[in-house]
C-alpha cells in the first residue's frame, strides 16, 4: 500500500495548538489539508496561529480556552464540532513548566502544573470523548521525558506527565473497543520552543551541552514531531494504540543510562553484602 496521508476533510483539533511544537503539528496537519481548529488561553497566541494556518488551509478555528475549565473545554469541543463536525484526530498538548526544586516549590506552583499538564489532559479528553469520529478516531497526547526519567527541578511536570502516560494507556484499554486509538508522543528537546529556549537551553553553553546529550548530536524539528502526529493520526498507524513514543532521536536512551547503571550498581552491592554475611 502507498502511504497516503492526506487529510482533506478530516477535522484535527489540537489543544494548546497555537506556538511551538503544538502549532507545528497543527500545520502540518492544515498542510495536508485538514480542517483546523487550536485552542489556547491567549486571544493573542489564537488569533495569530489562525492567520498563519489560514495560509495553509482554508478551514480554520481559533478558540480561546483554558484546559484548567471543564466548561470552557467542552464549550470549545461543541464550537469545533458544530463547525467542522467530529473530529478525527485530537492532540492534546498544552502543558506549564519552571525550573525549581521540590524543597522551595509552593504548593500552588505544584497543583499549577499538574492542572495544567494532567488534570488539563483528562479534561480535554473526557470532553472530546462523545465527540471522536467513531471507528477511526486518533488521539495523541504530548508528553515529556521527564514522565520516566527522573529530572531535578521538575518534580511538578514529572509527576504530572507520568500521569498523563498512564492515562493514555488506560484509556486505551477503555475506549478500543469503540474503535479509539490513544496513544503519545515523547519529544526530546525541539528547536525554537519555549521549552528549550527558557528550560532547557538558554545558553549557548547550555544548548550545546543539550545537542551533545542526543545520541543523534542535534536538537529536534517542529516536524520531526509533526510527522510521527501525520503517521499516528492515519490508518497506517492503525493497529497502534497505548503507546508512548519517544521522537527524541535517542535522548532517552543517553539521559537514563546513568541513572540506571547508578541504581544497579547499588542492587549489585546489596546483593553482594546479602551473599557475604
Ligand atoms: C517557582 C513559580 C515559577 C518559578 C510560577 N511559579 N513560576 N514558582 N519558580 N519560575 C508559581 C507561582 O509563584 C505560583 O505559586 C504558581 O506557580 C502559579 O503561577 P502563576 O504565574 O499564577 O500561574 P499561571 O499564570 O497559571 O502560569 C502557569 C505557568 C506559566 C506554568 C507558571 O509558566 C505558563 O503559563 N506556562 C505556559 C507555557 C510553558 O510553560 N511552556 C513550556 C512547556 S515545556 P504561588 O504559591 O506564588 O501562588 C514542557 C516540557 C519541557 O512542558 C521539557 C524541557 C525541560
Ligand atoms: P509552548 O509553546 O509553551 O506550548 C504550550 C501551549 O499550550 C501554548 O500554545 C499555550 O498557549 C498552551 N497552554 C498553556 N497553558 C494552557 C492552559 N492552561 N490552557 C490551554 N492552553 C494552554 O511549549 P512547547 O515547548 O512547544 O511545548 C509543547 C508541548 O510539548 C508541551 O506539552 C510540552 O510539555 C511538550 N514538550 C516540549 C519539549 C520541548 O522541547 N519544547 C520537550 C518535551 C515535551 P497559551 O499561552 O495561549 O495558553
Amino acid at each position: 500500500m502507498k502511504i497516503n496521508l492526506d487529510y482533506s476533510g478530516r477535522h484535527v483539533f489540537v489543544f494548546g495548538g497555537t506556538t511551538g511544537i503544538n502549532f507545528g503539528v497543527a500545520q502540518a496537519f492544515a498542510r495536508q489539508g485538514a480542517a483546523a481548529t487550536v485552542a489556547s488561553r491567549s486571544e493573542d497566541n489564537v488569533n495569530a496561529a489562525v492567520t498563519l494556518l489560514e495560509e495553509q488551509s482554508a478551514q480554520v478555528l481559533g478558540v480561546c480556552a483554558d484546559v484548567r475549565n471543564f466548561d470552557a473545554v467542552g464549550q470549545a469541543f461543541e464550537h469545533a464540532v458544530a463547525r467542522f463536525g467530529p473530529v478525527d484526530v485530537l492532540v492534546s498538548g498544552a502543558a506549564g513548566n519552571f525550573l525549581c526544586e521540590a524543597s522551595s516549590m509552593s504548593s500552588n506552583g505544584f497543583r499549577t502544573v499538574v492542572d495544567i499538564d494532567l488534570v488539563g489532559t483528562f479534561h480535554v479528553l473526557r470532553q472530546a470523548h462523545r465527540h471522536l469520529r467513531r471507528p477511526g478516531g486518533s488521539v495523541i497526547n504530548i508528553t515529556a521525558p521527564q514522565a520516566s526519567i527522573p529530572m531535578r527541578y521538575q518534580a511538578h511536570c514529572g509527576a504530572a506527565k507520568a500521569g498523563v502516560d498512564q492515562l493514555t494507556r488506560i484509556l486505551a484499554l477503555e475506549w478500543g473497543s469503540e474503535g479509539l486509538r490513544i496513544n503519545a508522543i515523547s519529544p526530546g528537546p525541539i528547536d525554537g520552543t519555549e521549552g528549550v529556549r527558557r528550560l532547557m537551553a538558554p545558553s549557548a553553553e547550555a544548548r550545546r551541552a543539550a545537542v551533545d546529550a542526543v545520541p543523534l548530536k542535534r536538537l529536534g524539528t517542529l516536524d520531526d514531531i509533526a510527522n510521527l502526529a501525520l503517521f499516528l493520526g492515519s490508518p497506517h498507524a492503525g493497529y497502534i494504540s497505548g503507546a508512548v513514543i519517544p521522537c527524541d532521536g535517542g535522548g532517552a536512551l543517553e539521559s537514563v543510562k546513568p541513572t540506571l547503571e547508578a541504581a544497579g550498581r547499588a542492587a549489585a552491592s546489596a546483593s553482594h553484602e546479602q551473599g557475604t554475611r
